[in-house]
Protein backbone atom coordinates (compact mmCIF):
# COMPACT_ATOMS: atom_id res chain seq x y z
CA UNK A 1 0.00 0.00 0.00
CA UNK A 2 1.33 3.40 -0.86
CA UNK A 3 1.27 6.33 1.37
CA UNK A 4 1.69 8.91 -0.97
CA UNK A 5 -1.86 10.15 -2.72
CA UNK A 6 -3.12 12.93 0.09
CA UNK A 7 -6.63 12.45 1.46
CA UNK A 8 -9.85 13.69 0.21
CA UNK A 9 -10.76 15.67 3.42
CA UNK A 10 -6.96 17.16 3.31
CA UNK A 11 -7.31 18.52 -0.09
CA UNK A 12 -6.58 15.41 -2.32
CA UNK A 13 -8.67 13.94 -5.33
CA UNK A 14 -11.62 11.84 -3.90
CA UNK A 15 -11.20 8.54 -5.46
CA UNK A 16 -14.88 8.74 -6.46
CA UNK A 17 -16.84 11.61 -7.43
CA UNK A 18 -19.87 10.20 -8.67
CA UNK A 19 -20.92 8.80 -5.44
CA UNK A 20 -22.10 5.43 -4.91
CA UNK A 21 -25.03 3.76 -6.28
CA UNK A 22 -28.23 4.71 -3.94
CA UNK A 23 -29.54 1.92 -2.21
CA UNK A 24 -33.07 1.49 -4.56
CA UNK A 25 -35.25 -0.61 -4.90
CA UNK A 26 -33.87 -3.09 -7.39
CA UNK A 27 -37.11 -4.51 -9.77
CA UNK A 28 -37.51 -5.84 -13.36
CA UNK A 29 -40.74 -6.03 -15.87
CA UNK A 30 -41.99 -9.24 -13.72
CA UNK A 31 -43.01 -6.74 -10.58
CA UNK A 32 -43.95 -4.24 -12.95
CA UNK A 33 -46.56 -6.39 -14.75
CA UNK A 34 -47.75 -8.08 -10.89
CA UNK A 35 -48.24 -4.89 -9.79
CA UNK A 36 -50.54 -3.77 -12.93
CA UNK A 37 -52.30 -7.16 -13.05
CA UNK A 38 -53.42 -6.33 -9.05
CA UNK A 39 -54.36 -2.68 -10.28
CA UNK A 40 -56.64 -4.35 -13.49
CA UNK A 41 -58.49 -6.99 -11.07
CA UNK A 42 -59.37 -3.75 -8.59
CA UNK A 43 -58.50 -6.08 -5.39
CA UNK A 44 -55.66 -4.08 -3.21
CA UNK A 45 -56.95 -4.92 -0.66
CA UNK A 46 -54.66 -8.19 1.42
CA UNK A 47 -56.66 -11.13 -0.53
CA UNK A 48 -55.73 -14.35 -2.68
CA UNK A 49 -52.09 -12.57 -3.52
CA UNK A 50 -51.37 -11.98 -0.55
CA UNK A 51 -52.00 -15.37 0.61
CA UNK A 52 -49.99 -16.91 -2.53
CA UNK A 53 -47.33 -14.44 -1.42
CA UNK A 54 -47.21 -16.27 2.27
CA UNK A 55 -47.23 -19.63 0.44
CA UNK A 56 -44.12 -18.71 -1.50
CA UNK A 57 -42.38 -17.61 1.88
CA UNK A 58 -43.02 -20.48 3.87
CA UNK A 59 -42.49 -23.06 1.22
CA UNK A 60 -39.01 -21.38 0.38
CA UNK A 61 -38.22 -21.72 4.23
CA UNK A 62 -39.78 -25.05 4.25
CA UNK A 63 -42.13 -24.14 7.36
CA UNK A 64 -45.87 -24.53 8.10
CA UNK A 65 -46.98 -20.92 8.16
CA UNK A 66 -45.85 -17.69 6.88
CA UNK A 67 -47.74 -14.08 8.04
CA UNK A 68 -47.22 -11.01 5.75
CA UNK A 69 -47.14 -7.54 7.41
CA UNK A 70 -46.44 -4.18 7.23
CA UNK A 71 -43.05 -4.35 8.44
CA UNK A 72 -40.14 -5.73 10.09
CA UNK A 73 -40.75 -3.75 13.27
CA UNK A 74 -44.84 -4.84 13.01
CA UNK A 75 -43.88 -8.81 12.44
CA UNK A 76 -42.19 -8.16 15.77
CA UNK A 77 -45.12 -7.22 17.42
CA UNK A 78 -47.31 -9.81 15.87
CA UNK A 79 -44.82 -12.00 17.42
CA UNK A 80 -44.87 -11.12 20.63
CA UNK A 81 -48.50 -10.64 21.04
CA UNK A 82 -49.09 -14.00 20.12
CA UNK A 83 -46.01 -15.70 22.95
CA UNK A 84 -48.31 -13.15 25.48
CA UNK A 85 -45.75 -11.29 26.09
CA UNK A 86 -47.69 -8.43 28.44
CA UNK A 87 -46.86 -5.96 31.47
CA UNK A 88 -44.68 -7.36 34.08
CA UNK A 89 -42.57 -9.13 31.63
CA UNK A 90 -39.15 -8.99 30.93
CA UNK A 91 -37.57 -9.85 27.33
CA UNK A 92 -34.01 -10.33 26.55
CA UNK A 93 -33.10 -8.62 23.42
CA UNK A 94 -29.58 -7.84 21.62
CA UNK A 95 -28.13 -4.42 21.88
CA UNK A 96 -26.46 -4.48 18.91
CA UNK A 97 -29.67 -4.11 16.25
CA UNK A 98 -32.14 -1.68 15.09
CA UNK A 99 -34.68 -0.03 17.87
CA UNK A 100 -37.83 -2.02 16.47
CA UNK A 101 -36.26 -4.60 18.03
CA UNK A 102 -36.58 -3.78 21.79
CA UNK A 103 -39.69 -1.02 20.76
CA UNK A 104 -41.71 -3.50 20.07
CA UNK A 105 -41.48 -5.06 23.33
CA UNK A 106 -42.34 -1.91 24.94
CA UNK A 107 -45.46 -1.62 22.51
CA UNK A 108 -46.40 -4.64 24.59
CA UNK A 109 -46.05 -2.92 27.98
CA UNK A 110 -43.05 -5.04 28.63
CA UNK A 111 -39.24 -4.40 29.84
CA UNK A 112 -36.53 -4.96 27.33
CA UNK A 113 -33.44 -6.30 29.37
CA UNK A 114 -30.20 -6.32 26.96
CA UNK A 115 -27.90 -8.87 27.41
CA UNK A 116 -24.41 -8.38 25.91
CA UNK A 117 -22.68 -9.56 21.99
CA UNK A 118 -20.22 -11.38 20.98
CA UNK A 119 -17.28 -9.61 19.30
CA UNK A 120 -16.81 -12.15 16.41
CA UNK A 121 -20.72 -12.09 14.88
CA UNK A 122 -21.66 -9.12 17.04
CA UNK A 123 -24.68 -12.01 18.30
CA UNK A 124 -26.22 -12.47 21.67
CA UNK A 125 -23.75 -13.79 24.25
CA UNK A 126 -25.46 -17.17 25.54
CA UNK A 127 -23.71 -16.82 28.89
CA UNK A 128 -24.68 -13.38 29.41
CA UNK A 129 -27.67 -14.26 28.51
CA UNK A 130 -28.05 -16.68 31.52
CA UNK A 131 -27.02 -13.75 33.32
CA UNK A 132 -30.05 -11.49 32.75
CA UNK A 133 -32.38 -14.08 33.21
CA UNK A 134 -35.10 -13.08 36.18
CA UNK A 135 -38.47 -15.07 37.26
CA UNK A 136 -40.13 -12.04 34.40
CA UNK A 137 -38.15 -13.44 32.00
CA UNK A 138 -40.27 -14.22 28.95
CA UNK A 139 -39.14 -14.48 25.83
CA UNK A 140 -35.32 -13.98 23.92
CA UNK A 141 -34.96 -11.80 20.46
CA UNK A 142 -31.50 -12.92 18.92
CA UNK A 143 -30.51 -10.64 16.03
CA UNK A 144 -28.37 -11.69 12.90
CA UNK A 145 -26.31 -8.00 13.26
CA UNK A 146 -25.34 -8.09 9.41
CA UNK A 147 -26.47 -11.69 7.77
CA UNK A 148 -24.73 -13.81 9.62
CA UNK A 149 -26.91 -16.81 10.98
CA UNK A 150 -27.03 -16.81 14.75
CA UNK A 151 -25.86 -20.01 16.22
CA UNK A 152 -29.19 -21.13 18.32
CA UNK A 153 -28.55 -24.19 19.53
CA UNK A 154 -27.33 -22.54 22.75
CA UNK A 155 -30.25 -20.50 22.93
CA UNK A 156 -32.28 -22.61 22.52
CA UNK A 157 -31.19 -24.95 25.49
CA UNK A 158 -31.31 -21.84 27.57
CA UNK A 159 -34.95 -21.19 26.58
CA UNK A 160 -35.75 -25.23 26.97
CA UNK A 161 -34.17 -24.67 30.58
CA UNK A 162 -35.83 -21.83 31.41
CA UNK A 163 -38.96 -22.00 29.74
CA UNK A 164 -39.10 -19.52 27.41
CA UNK A 165 -40.27 -18.42 23.65
CA UNK A 166 -37.12 -17.45 21.02
CA UNK A 167 -38.53 -14.72 18.73
CA UNK A 168 -35.50 -14.76 15.67
CA UNK A 169 -35.45 -11.30 14.53
CA UNK A 170 -33.65 -12.01 11.34
CA UNK A 171 -34.93 -9.15 9.53
CA UNK A 172 -31.12 -8.42 7.95
CA UNK A 173 -30.72 -12.09 7.07
CA UNK A 174 -32.90 -13.77 4.90
CA UNK A 175 -31.25 -16.08 2.92
CA UNK A 176 -28.81 -17.01 5.55
CA UNK A 177 -28.79 -20.74 6.23
CA UNK A 178 -28.27 -22.41 10.49
CA UNK A 179 -26.97 -26.45 10.03
CA UNK A 180 -28.29 -26.81 6.93
CA UNK A 181 -31.84 -25.70 7.89
CA UNK A 182 -32.35 -21.74 6.57
CA UNK A 183 -31.76 -19.31 9.15
CA UNK A 184 -35.19 -18.38 11.40
CA UNK A 185 -36.68 -21.91 11.38
CA UNK A 186 -35.13 -22.62 14.76
CA UNK A 187 -36.64 -20.70 17.14
CA UNK A 188 -40.90 -20.84 17.54
CA UNK A 189 -41.36 -17.74 15.49
CA UNK A 190 -38.60 -15.31 13.29
CA UNK A 191 -39.49 -11.93 11.76
CA UNK A 192 -38.35 -10.76 8.58
CA UNK A 193 -38.02 -7.09 7.10
CA UNK A 194 -38.84 -6.75 2.96
CA UNK A 195 -38.30 -2.67 3.81
CA UNK A 196 -36.37 -1.01 0.85
CA UNK A 197 -32.68 -2.37 1.07
CA UNK A 198 -33.12 -5.38 2.37
CA UNK A 199 -32.42 -8.96 0.66
CA UNK A 200 -36.27 -8.55 -0.76
CA UNK A 201 -37.87 -5.72 -0.88
CA UNK A 202 -41.70 -4.84 -1.13
CA UNK A 203 -40.81 -1.25 0.00
CA UNK A 204 -42.45 -1.12 3.53
CA UNK A 205 -43.16 -4.96 4.61
CA UNK A 206 -41.89 -7.51 6.43
CA UNK A 207 -43.17 -10.98 7.73
CA UNK A 208 -43.23 -13.48 10.33
CA UNK A 209 -42.72 -17.18 9.98
CA UNK A 210 -43.37 -20.63 12.73
CA UNK A 211 -44.13 -24.07 12.78
CA UNK A 212 -46.88 -23.40 15.57
CA UNK A 213 -50.25 -23.33 14.01
CA UNK A 214 -51.44 -21.72 17.56
CA UNK A 215 -48.80 -18.98 17.24
CA UNK A 216 -49.81 -18.55 13.66
CA UNK A 217 -53.66 -18.50 14.47
CA UNK A 218 -52.76 -15.40 17.00
CA UNK A 219 -50.47 -13.69 14.94
CA UNK A 220 -52.19 -13.29 12.13
CA UNK A 221 -56.01 -12.73 14.19
CA UNK A 222 -53.83 -9.97 16.18
CA UNK A 223 -52.94 -8.46 12.81
CA UNK A 224 -56.43 -8.57 11.39
CA UNK A 225 -58.40 -6.59 14.69
CA UNK A 226 -58.93 -10.16 16.12
CA UNK A 227 -60.61 -11.91 13.58
CA UNK A 228 -60.44 -15.83 13.69
CA UNK A 229 -58.62 -17.12 10.76
CA UNK A 230 -59.75 -20.52 10.91
CA UNK A 231 -63.13 -18.92 11.08
CA UNK A 232 -62.66 -17.64 7.36
CA UNK A 233 -63.98 -14.16 6.15
CA UNK A 234 -67.69 -13.97 8.38
CA UNK A 235 -65.01 -13.72 11.34
CA UNK A 236 -65.93 -11.12 13.61
CA UNK A 237 -63.21 -9.55 16.24
CA UNK A 238 -63.26 -13.23 18.28
CA UNK A 239 -60.39 -12.82 20.22
CA UNK A 240 -61.55 -10.18 22.66
CA UNK A 241 -57.56 -9.19 23.25
CA UNK A 242 -55.94 -5.48 22.08
CA UNK A 243 -55.42 -5.83 18.75
CA UNK A 244 -54.52 -3.86 15.54
CA UNK A 245 -54.67 -3.25 11.83
CA UNK A 246 -51.31 -4.57 10.40
CA UNK A 247 -52.75 -5.98 7.24
CA UNK A 248 -50.26 -5.57 3.79
CA UNK A 249 -51.93 -5.00 0.35
CA UNK A 250 -51.91 -7.31 -2.56
CA UNK A 251 -49.87 -4.62 -4.22
CA UNK A 252 -47.21 -5.38 -1.76
CA UNK A 253 -47.36 -9.26 -2.08
CA UNK A 254 -47.74 -9.27 -5.83
CA UNK A 255 -44.25 -7.59 -5.77
CA UNK A 256 -42.81 -10.27 -2.93
CA UNK A 257 -44.13 -12.91 -5.04
CA UNK A 258 -41.94 -11.62 -7.68
CA UNK A 259 -38.94 -11.17 -5.43
CA UNK A 260 -39.45 -14.23 -3.83
CA UNK A 261 -38.41 -15.61 -7.36
CA UNK A 262 -35.42 -14.14 -7.70
CA UNK A 263 -34.44 -14.48 -3.81
CA UNK A 264 -31.80 -17.30 -4.52
CA UNK A 265 -30.07 -15.19 -7.11
CA UNK A 266 -30.00 -11.98 -4.88
CA UNK A 267 -28.81 -14.12 -1.77
CA UNK A 268 -25.63 -15.38 -4.37
CA UNK A 269 -24.98 -11.98 -5.98
CA UNK A 270 -24.93 -10.37 -2.55
CA UNK A 271 -22.44 -13.13 -1.02
CA UNK A 272 -20.28 -12.99 -4.22
CA UNK A 273 -19.95 -8.83 -3.48
CA UNK A 274 -19.57 -9.12 0.08
CA UNK A 275 -16.52 -11.98 -0.47
CA UNK A 276 -15.15 -9.92 -3.29
CA UNK A 277 -14.90 -7.32 -0.51
CA UNK A 278 -13.38 -9.23 1.98
CA UNK A 279 -10.88 -10.41 -1.12
CA UNK A 280 -9.79 -7.62 -1.78
CA UNK A 281 -9.48 -5.96 1.85
CA UNK A 282 -7.52 -8.90 3.33
CA UNK A 283 -4.68 -7.47 3.71
CA UNK A 284 -4.95 -4.33 5.03
CA UNK A 285 -4.24 -3.77 8.63
CA UNK A 286 -6.11 -1.96 10.97
CA UNK A 287 -9.55 -3.13 9.87
CA UNK A 288 -11.12 -6.31 10.86
CA UNK A 289 -13.51 -7.75 8.44
CA UNK A 290 -16.83 -10.02 8.59
CA UNK A 291 -16.65 -13.58 9.77
CA UNK A 292 -18.40 -16.45 8.29
CA UNK A 293 -19.40 -18.69 10.55
CA UNK A 294 -18.88 -22.90 10.77
CA UNK A 295 -22.50 -23.45 11.74
CA UNK A 296 -23.59 -21.94 8.42
CA UNK A 297 -23.94 -19.41 5.34
CA UNK A 298 -24.28 -15.45 5.93
CA UNK A 299 -26.26 -13.64 3.22
CA UNK A 300 -24.18 -10.05 3.03
CA UNK A 301 -26.35 -7.94 3.96
CA UNK A 302 -24.32 -5.62 4.62
CA UNK A 303 -20.42 -5.03 4.80
CA UNK A 304 -19.48 -4.30 8.18
CA UNK A 305 -15.61 -3.23 9.17
CA UNK A 306 -14.13 -3.23 12.95
CA UNK A 307 -11.64 -0.15 12.96
CA UNK A 308 -8.78 -1.13 15.27
CA UNK A 309 -8.07 2.41 17.15
CA UNK A 310 -4.92 0.80 18.28
CA UNK A 311 -3.43 0.64 15.03
CA UNK A 312 -4.69 3.48 12.95
CA UNK A 313 -5.21 5.87 15.78
CA UNK A 314 -8.07 6.87 14.53
CA UNK A 315 -11.72 6.17 15.73
CA UNK A 316 -14.54 5.05 13.74
CA UNK A 317 -16.01 8.01 12.93
CA UNK A 318 -12.94 10.03 12.08
CA UNK A 319 -12.34 6.94 9.45
CA UNK A 320 -16.10 7.27 8.36
CA UNK A 321 -15.73 10.84 7.83
CA UNK A 322 -12.28 10.06 5.88
CA UNK A 323 -14.09 7.46 3.64
CA UNK A 324 -16.77 10.06 3.14
CA UNK A 325 -14.77 12.31 1.70
CA UNK A 326 -13.43 10.32 -0.66
CA UNK A 327 -16.65 9.59 -2.06
CA UNK A 328 -17.28 5.78 -1.33
CA UNK A 329 -19.58 6.24 2.06
CA UNK A 330 -22.62 8.49 2.85
CA UNK A 331 -21.92 10.43 6.29
CA UNK A 332 -25.55 10.77 6.84
CA UNK A 333 -26.20 7.13 7.41
CA UNK A 334 -24.33 7.28 10.43
CA UNK A 335 -27.06 9.86 12.29
CA UNK A 336 -29.94 8.44 10.55
CA UNK A 337 -29.25 4.83 11.83
CA UNK A 338 -27.42 5.48 14.79
CA UNK A 339 -25.09 2.82 14.23
CA UNK A 340 -23.14 4.40 17.20
CA UNK A 341 -25.49 3.51 19.78
CA UNK A 342 -25.56 0.66 22.09
CA UNK A 343 -29.15 -0.15 22.84
CA UNK A 344 -29.01 0.08 26.64
CA UNK A 345 -27.45 3.70 26.12
CA UNK A 346 -30.51 4.97 24.07
CA UNK A 347 -31.76 8.23 26.03
CA UNK A 348 -35.29 6.34 25.59
CA UNK A 349 -34.24 3.43 28.31
CA UNK A 350 -31.80 5.98 30.04
CA UNK A 351 -34.63 8.45 30.54
CA UNK A 352 -37.37 5.17 30.86
CA UNK A 353 -39.62 7.17 28.97
CA UNK A 354 -42.72 5.45 29.48
CA UNK A 355 -46.24 6.09 27.89
CA UNK A 356 -48.29 9.42 28.51
CA UNK A 357 -45.58 10.79 30.37
CA UNK A 358 -44.81 8.28 32.93
CA UNK A 359 -42.14 5.87 33.48
CA UNK A 360 -44.39 2.68 32.61
CA UNK A 361 -43.78 -0.12 31.70
CA UNK A 362 -40.32 0.20 33.21
CA UNK A 363 -41.53 1.11 36.90
CA UNK A 364 -45.11 0.25 36.60
CA UNK A 365 -46.74 -1.42 39.10
CA UNK A 366 -47.46 -4.67 37.38
CA UNK A 367 -43.64 -5.10 37.12
CA UNK A 368 -42.25 -6.74 40.05
CA UNK A 369 -38.79 -6.70 38.63
CA UNK A 370 -35.87 -3.88 38.65
CA UNK A 371 -34.55 -2.18 35.47
CA UNK A 372 -31.53 -0.29 34.81
CA UNK A 373 -30.01 1.08 31.86
CA UNK A 374 -26.61 2.35 31.54
CA UNK A 375 -22.81 2.35 30.40
CA UNK A 376 -20.97 -0.83 31.59
CA UNK A 377 -24.06 -2.83 31.02
CA UNK A 378 -22.88 -4.62 27.81
CA UNK A 379 -19.55 -3.85 27.55
CA UNK A 380 -18.45 -5.39 24.46
CA UNK A 381 -21.54 -4.08 22.89
CA UNK A 382 -20.63 -0.31 23.92
CA UNK A 383 -16.99 -0.90 22.70
CA UNK A 384 -18.10 -1.90 19.57
CA UNK A 385 -20.73 0.31 18.80
CA UNK A 386 -17.37 2.46 18.55
CA UNK A 387 -15.44 0.59 16.36
CA UNK A 388 -17.65 -1.22 13.55
CA UNK A 389 -18.31 0.91 10.83
CA UNK A 390 -21.12 0.17 8.06
CA UNK A 391 -18.92 0.01 4.92
CA UNK A 392 -21.73 -0.43 2.38
CA UNK A 393 -24.50 -2.59 1.31
CA UNK A 394 -22.95 -5.22 -1.07
CA UNK A 395 -26.93 -5.58 -2.94
CA UNK A 396 -26.72 -7.02 -6.79
CA UNK A 397 -26.80 -3.63 -7.77
CA UNK A 398 -23.13 -3.12 -7.08
CA UNK A 399 -20.64 -3.15 -10.06
CA UNK A 400 -17.42 -4.15 -10.19
CA UNK A 401 -16.47 -1.01 -9.91
CA UNK A 402 -18.00 -0.20 -7.41
CA UNK A 403 -16.72 -2.02 -4.72
CA UNK A 404 -13.13 -1.68 -5.82
CA UNK A 405 -13.28 2.06 -5.24
CA UNK A 406 -14.62 1.20 -1.98
CA UNK A 407 -11.34 -1.08 -1.33
CA UNK A 408 -9.39 1.98 -3.08
CA UNK A 409 -10.79 4.27 -0.16
CA UNK A 410 -10.59 1.94 2.53
CA UNK A 411 -7.10 1.02 1.47
CA UNK A 412 -6.14 4.89 0.84
CA UNK A 413 -7.29 5.84 4.25
CA UNK A 414 -5.79 3.08 6.39
CA UNK A 415 -2.33 3.95 4.45
CA UNK A 416 -2.80 7.49 5.31
CA UNK A 417 -3.55 6.88 9.29
CA UNK A 418 -0.59 4.38 9.51
CA UNK A 419 1.76 7.21 8.57
CA UNK A 420 0.17 10.03 10.64
CA UNK A 421 0.14 7.56 13.43
CA UNK A 422 4.77 7.02 12.93
CA UNK A 423 4.62 10.75 12.49
CA UNK A 424 2.65 11.08 15.73
CA UNK A 425 -0.15 13.26 13.91
CA UNK A 426 -4.21 13.35 15.55
CA UNK A 427 -6.64 12.49 13.25
CA UNK A 428 -9.80 14.89 14.37
CA UNK A 429 -11.83 15.51 11.45
CA UNK A 430 -14.95 15.29 13.35
CA UNK A 431 -16.42 18.34 14.42
CA UNK A 432 -18.38 19.00 17.85
CA UNK A 433 -21.36 19.08 15.38
CA UNK A 434 -21.05 15.69 14.17
CA UNK A 435 -20.73 13.96 17.40
CA UNK A 436 -23.48 15.50 18.39
CA UNK A 437 -25.77 14.11 15.38
CA UNK A 438 -25.03 10.47 16.92
C1 LIG B 1 -32.62 -6.11 13.08
C2 LIG B 1 -33.82 -5.35 12.64
N1 LIG B 1 -34.99 -5.58 13.27
C3 LIG B 1 -36.12 -4.95 12.89
C4 LIG B 1 -36.11 -4.06 11.85
C5 LIG B 1 -37.38 -3.37 11.49
O1 LIG B 1 -37.80 -3.63 10.19
P1 LIG B 1 -38.73 -2.56 9.44
O2 LIG B 1 -37.86 -1.41 9.07
O3 LIG B 1 -39.26 -3.30 8.26
O4 LIG B 1 -39.79 -2.16 10.40
C6 LIG B 1 -34.92 -3.79 11.18
C7 LIG B 1 -34.81 -2.85 10.08
O5 LIG B 1 -35.20 -2.34 9.30
C8 LIG B 1 -33.74 -4.45 11.58
O6 LIG B 1 -32.59 -4.21 10.97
Amino acid sequence: MSGKELLAIEGGAPVRTEGMPPEADFFGLEELEAVTNVMKSRALRRGNITEEYEKKIADWFGVKHALAVTSGTTALHVALAAIGVGPGDEVIVSPYTFVSSDTSVLEQNAVPVFADIDPDYLHLDPADIERKITPYTKAIIPVSAYGAPVDMDPIMEIARKHNLWVIEDDCRAIGATYKGKKSGTTGHIAVFSTVAGKVISTGEGGFAITNDDALYEKMWSYSDFARKRSLGSSSKYHWGLPCTNYRITNLQAAIGIEQMKKLDEFVEARNKNGRYLSEQLKDVPGIILPKEPVWGETIYYYYLIRIQQEVLGSDMLNFALALSAEGVFDKKLLPTTRWPISQNLEPLFIEKSGYGGTKCPFECAHYKGKVEYGPGQCPVSEKLHEEVLWLSSVNPQMTRKDLDDIAHAVKKVVSAFLEKKVRGEKIEYAAERDRALL
